[in-house]
């Protein structure tokens, strides 16, 4: 069972961007570089609280939006407008979780940094295309219950299922963003041609508004 969260693919995290994200129920911001490294800080400057997914990047720095102090990608402190000769204090910084790539997904742990019992990474195949991620209006538990009936030989982590669609062998990071809306990060092993990548993307697209629209009708 990996304790990891995907939270994205990894291609869709462009660098020198910055966005919002839930993991395990904690706003989370989710950032790139322009070095190209990864970032997932609690969505919260620790300055004023202003959220950090708001802000926007600057080379390797998030600049909060709202006073535009400046964090490296260490989480310390490195320039504060408003006193531009001030050495910034080294105990302000944001919250920083650990965050990895791996097999074309994104993935995040709140877990305490002194937890050494976390793997380095999920244990996922390597080599993978990333297909789609998708936004479903629904509880991770019918999200799941629909995958059951899509994903042939599933086979389920707490966050990754495992199967084939269409003969096609892909392993989908299940994150619950709430308890109404659940994100699918999926990748195809291998390297599947363009058609079938688009054949998977449609697929996708018919379970999410399958399961959207089954728990609309069960609110109504
Ligand atoms: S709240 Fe972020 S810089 Fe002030």
């Amino acid at each position: 069972m990996t304790p990891w969260v995907p939270v994205a693919l990894t291609r869709d995290i462009e660098p020198g961007s910055a966005t919002g994200t839930a993991v395990n129920g904690a706003p989370v911001t989710l950032w790139r570089g322009a070095d190209g490294a990864l970032h997932a800080w609690a969505d919260r400057c620790p300055h004023r609280g202003m959220r950090l997914s708001l802000g926007f990047v600057r080379g390797d720095r998030l600049v909060c939006l709202y006073h535009g102090w400046q964090f490296d990608g260490e989480g310390a402190c490195r320039h504060v407008p408003a006193h531009p000769k001030m050495t910034p204090p080294s105990t302000v910084s944001p919250v920083c979780y650990r965050a990895v790539e791996h097999s074309g997904i994104a993935w995040v742990s709140t877990a305490d940094s002194s937890d050494t019992a976390l793997p380095e990474r999920p244990a996922l195949e390597a080599a993978t295309e990333p297909i789609r991620s998708v936004w479903i209006t629904a509880g991770t538990g019918r999200v799941i219950d629909r995958l059951r009936s899509e994903v042939d030989d599933l086979v389920l982590d707490r966050h990754v299922a495992a199967g084939r669609i269409d003969g096609v062998e892909i392993r989908a990071g299940i994150q619950e963003i709430d308890e109404t809306t659940t994100a699918v990060h999926v990748v195809a092993v291998g390297n599947p041609p363009v058609e079938t990548v688009s054949r998977l993307v449609r697929r996708l697209h018919d379970i999410r508004d399958f399961v959207t629209a089954t728990a609309e009708a069960v609110q109504l």
